[in-house]
């Protein structure tokens, strides 16, 4: 069994994902602020979610839009201020809803005062060891670490003469987890938001955040996904021993959750992904597992990934569902080329809000909101500057919320940072709320039914059909209930054929109206149908 029947926010709840630029603009600045989440507060109630995390508002030169950190205890002023997030956190809280924030410790920005202080001498300073410098002939690195974000890691600076790593941007210098003193004034910082009221964090590249010792080279591997060979910079044995500090941190206060960033692209791993959940109990209480991001609409292969995912977390511990997120494409524009995909997107809020594990929905996904097609002259997101025209960066999947039909698709009075989606006319949120078989109203729907029945939050999972034919079909079992999922992610009719003798009515169907009498045992699914069954 798994828990007593309590419902437990952050595992059985539904999380929701804003990234704060282009979530709402409250003042006309063209971005997304503090002040905007609150005025959205009542939709995203509405949405019926549980929780919120939002991308990092930090203090920040926004060289990475937020996730290069000069002040952890600072709310940058393009998002507000320290009253406003205050202000958030009440609001969202009398609403019922959690506020979780994005904790980047792997690095901070240049403009850190710790870095600052760092970078000023070599000798006799008491910050020094706080990130992570090395000697080296100018031009030849220290070894062959790559950033993530392309090119080298190491950062010659002419003032002391030695480089310094940055795992991602040359202004987010990595931390030196091993010293302790940066450890404690970092934990303190975390403290900080925690004795605020904050509901937890989600840990940007928690994986990442320690090195090996002797800076030995990774294996030489050309090209752009270097990382997936990178054993020296991920998942060395001091992270775990982090994480499990930083759970005894949390411990301190209550009902709070962490989650991690575990980043292992493409196409994910389960078993790293779920060794930062240590017994379940001791180190984190989520993580991501991106592996579902790259199923490419295959039934099969998704019904791998979830079964691998499964296998791999601890008895103690719990999943977490994610298909899309702010780095990556819109989870739309990777169900497969041609028509449908407004069908799929339903298909897809089906299994996400079905499966075992906590899903995780990212802004927009709620409507089906698409990539856009961001110009050159129009790119804001530095690795996409960097790799123009061979990648173009994550600025697509970023693009300002589509509200309603009014210039700037409701989300700004000025001129917006990221350009609108042309299609914001028949895709915005005030067009689907009034159609009831929008993809708005399946996941509304959707998520209420998460909430009401015990199988579907906190149940356990079994599968029935494994995706050969295109359809995938499984069941959940929370003691004497049970519910059936069925999930066409094709084109065509299907004849479903399961020997469960049972009566069964339809809960919610995206074609067939609820309380219909279903036999299992001979029916027709039609094309791109989800469907949940009870008793
Ligand atoms: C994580 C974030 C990404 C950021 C990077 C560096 O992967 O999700 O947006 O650029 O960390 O902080």
């Amino acid at each position: 069994m798994i828990n007593q029947g309590k419902f437990i926010w952050w595992k059985h709840g539904v999380i929701y994902h804003i990234y704060p630029l282009s979530f709402y603009d409250s003042n006309g600045d063209g971005k997304g602020d503090i002040p905007g989440i609150i005025q959205k507060l009542d939709y995203i109630a509405e949405l019926g979610v549980d929780a919120i995390w939002i991308s990092p508002v930090y203090l920040s030169p926004m060289m990475d839009f937020g996730y290069d950190v000069s002040n952890y205890r600072e709310i940058d002023p393009v998002f507000g201020t320290l009253e406003d997030f205050k202000n958030l956190l009440s609001a969202a809280h009398s609403k019922g809803i959690k506020v979780i924030m994005d904790m980047i410790m792997n690095h901070t920005s240049h403009l850190h005062p710790w870095f600052i202080e760092s970078r000023s001498s070599k000798l006799n300073n008491p910050k020094r060891n706080w990130y992570i410098w090395e000697n080296a002939d100018k031009g030849l690195k220290p070894n062959n670490w790559k950033s993530a974000l392309g090119g080298s890691a190491w950062e010659y600076d002419t003032l002391t003469r030695q480089y310094y790593l940055h795992t991602f941007l040359k202004e987010q210098p990595d931390l030196n987890w091993r010293n302790s003193h940066m450890r404690k004034a970092f934990f303190d910082d975390i403290e900080f938001w925690l004795k605020m009221g904050v509901d937890g964090f989600r840990f940007d590249a928690i994986n990442m955040i320690v090195k090996d010792n002797h800076l030995r080279n990774n294996p030489p591997f050309f090209g752009f996904f270097h990382y997936k060979k990178t054993w020296a910079t991920r998942n060395q044995p001091v992270s775990y021993a982090i994480v499990r500090m930083l759970r005894k941190l949390l411990n301190k206060y209550e009902n709070i959750v962490s989650i991690g960033e575990i980043y292992t692209l493409p196409p994910g791993s389960p078993a790293i992904s779920a060794s930062y959940l240590g017994n379940g109990t001791d180190s984190l209480h989520l993580t991501f597992d991106f592996s579902l991001i790259f199923c490419w609409w295959n039934a099969q292969r998704y019904y791998k990934c979830i079964r691998d995912w499964y296998k791999h977390i601890p008895v103690k511990g719990w999943p977490s569902i994610v298909m899309s997120n702010h780095d990556l494409s819109r989870s739309i524009n990777r169900f497969g080329t041609g028509l449908h995909k407004k069908e799929k997107a339903k298909v897809a809020a089906a299994l996400m809000l079905t499966l075992k594990g906590t899903p995780f929905i990212y802004y927009g996904e709620e409507i089906g909101m698409f990539n856009s097609k961001i110009g050159k002259s129009q790119i804001k997101d530095p690795v996409g500057k960097k790799f123009w025209p061979f990648y173009r960066g994550r600025d697509k999947a970023r693009t300002p919320m589509q509200w309603n039909t009014q210039k700037n698709a409701g989300f700004t009075e000025g001129s917006p940072w990221l350009p609108v989606h042309p299609d914001f006319i028949e895709n915005n949120v005030e067009s689907q709320k009034e159609n009831p078989g929008s993809i708005f109203n399946v996941y509304k729907t959707l998520i209420k039914l998460h909430k009401e029945h015990k199988p579907l939050h906190a149940g356990e999972w079994k599968p029935i059909l494994r995706g050969k034919d295109g359809v995938l079909a499984y069941s959940r079992t929370w003691e004497h209930e049970k519910i059936i999922v069925i999930l066409n992610f094709t084109s065509g009719n299907k004849n479903i054929k399961i020997k469960i003798s049972t009566q069964w009515k339809v809960l919610f169907s995206t074609h067939k109206p609820k309380g219909e009498p279903l036999n299992l045992r001979d029916f027709v699914l039609l094309p791109f149908e989800a469907i949940l069954l009870e008793r």
